[in-house]
């Protein structure tokens, strides 16, 4: 029986389909294989993709409802919208003083101190009111759409106390229910310890696990539960704690993990079996063996050691010959990285990091959606997935990193739904 479509895209001159023999995180050579259709044609019903192939076998499988919107690519690459899988979108101002200072030697660490870094952007939060930051933040996540981000995920903390941390979270409960992005929601109140605890951060986790988490979980603001696991903030134990208290109350694991030291976080992380172990720029060759040998994805913030010149870059071409599974992500916020593109992500990953083209792609999309458990939704242009989906503005896939700089996106289909926001 044929199936009906109310949209049909022709002339896709590289369908990047990105379909998969099996369904866990490609590793090794299969991070490279983005199963391309050449001048392929994709037929969506109801917001699902129904039907992807050849002209022909797509038209002998799908039956056009009435009204069915037909869209001619143009011969241009057509790929799964990118699935950002860790961003601080929602935060009230940038840090401009700050980066004058970075860009000029000033270590991260020093103005931290100074009281800049996050506990400047927890004092802006704390002073911006909940519609103001509703607002700000929608325009930031247009931005991500409009570099061609269809699911975003976003973490709190930039509150840092039960009032702020849940106006932060309601911000994100509101994108996701107004925006056709998928807005995917993370608890990290666990971001930094507050100034007014300093010393005693053993009352700040107390305060974070016994009294936050619950209404956190409570309201169902949060899918997942993330911690920044770096000397002089939480150690990997006190980290490990407030992991293991999120799985308790029934959320998914994230950690940031080795940013700044090696501080055997990735270790952690595989032995409780988070979903993923982020940033990772002084992973030991331990670390990447553990991982290697886990379940555990490693998501790579190329954004974030472009942003700060100190910081050096995970070594993802060793991750990946030495069989890590690797997701890509833009961790967007106002300190290391304050960038909604992932198209840019995928320049500095291919060209700084040594990966290729197709397997940033693949690290950008399909693994990425197993890092947030969209992976039977998102993450690649099969029947049953949503349709969303990118026209890009070129005729070879290998143009998105090498043209860096630019927005290579044309137009976003979010659920079959062409989105209608400004591209600039
Ligand atoms: O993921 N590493 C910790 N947190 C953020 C930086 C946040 C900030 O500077 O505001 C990150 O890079
Ligand atoms: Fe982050």
């Amino acid at each position: 029986m044929k199936r009906k479509a109310d949209l049909v895209v022709t002339n896709c001159g590289q369908l990047l389909t990105l379909e998969s023999p099996s369904p866990v995180p490609r590793r090794r050579e299969a991070l490279a294989s983005l199963a391309i259709i050449e001048n392929g044609t994709l037929a969506a019903h109801k917001g699902k993709i129904v039907s992807v192939g050849s002209p022909g076998q797509v038209e002998g499988a799908i039956q056009p409802a009435q009204g069915c919107i037909e869209v001619d690519a143009g011969g241009a690459v057509v790929m799964p919208g990118f699935v950002d899988c860790h961003t601080h979108t929602v935060f009230a101002c940038y840090r401009l003083d700050e980066y004058e200072k970075r860009v000029t030697g000033v270590p991260y660490a020093e103005i931290a101190a100074a009281g800049g870094g996050i506990a400047k952007s927890v004092r802006d939060v704390h002073e911006m009111d909940e519609d103001t930051l509703r607002s700000v933040s929608r325009e930031r996540l247009n931005k991500c759409i409009s570099h061609g981000s269809t699911t975003v995920e976003i973490k709190s903390g930039y509150g840092l106390d039960l009032e702020n941390e849940l106006k932060q979270l309601r911000v994100i409960r509101d994108l996701a229910s107004e925006s056709s992005a998928d807005v995917v929601s993370t608890f990290l109140g666990a971001h930094a310890v507050p100034a007014e605890y300093a010393g005693r951060s053993d009352d700040f986790i107390s305060l974070l696990i016994n009294e936050m988490l619950p209404v956190v979980v409570r309201e169902g603001l949060a899918e997942f539960i993330d911690v920044f696991s770096e000397i002089g903030v939480f150690t990997t134990e006190e980290a490990e704690r407030i992991l293991r208290s999120g799985i308790e109350a029934g959320l998914g694991t994230r950690v940031h993990a080795d940013e700044l030291n090696d501080t055997g976080s990735a270790e952690m992380a595989v032995r409780i079996g988070t979903l993923s172990a982020d940033h990772l720029t002084k992973i030991s060759s331990k670390g990447i063996e553990r991982m290697a040998g886990s379940p555990v994805i490693g998501v790579l913030l190329p954004g974030t050691s472009f942003g700060l010149p100190s910081l050096d870059f995970a070594p993802a071409r060793e991750m990946v010959e030495r069989g890590m599974a690797i997701a890509i992500a833009s961790d967007f916020n106002p300190g290391s990285s304050p960038s909604e593109s992932m198209p840019m992500m995928l320049s500095i990953a291919c060209s700084h990091m040594g990966l290729m083209p197709a397997e940033a792609i693949s690290a950008a999309t399909y693994n990425a959606a197993f890092v947030i458990r969209r992976e039977r939704e998102v993450g690649s242009l099969v029947e049953r997935k949503r349709a969303d989906f990118l026209i890009l503005d070129c005729e070879d896939y290998r143009e998105v990193p090498y043209r860096f700089g630019t927005n290579p996106v044309k137009r976003v289909f979010m659920g079959g739904v062409e989105w209608n926001g400004d591209l600039t």
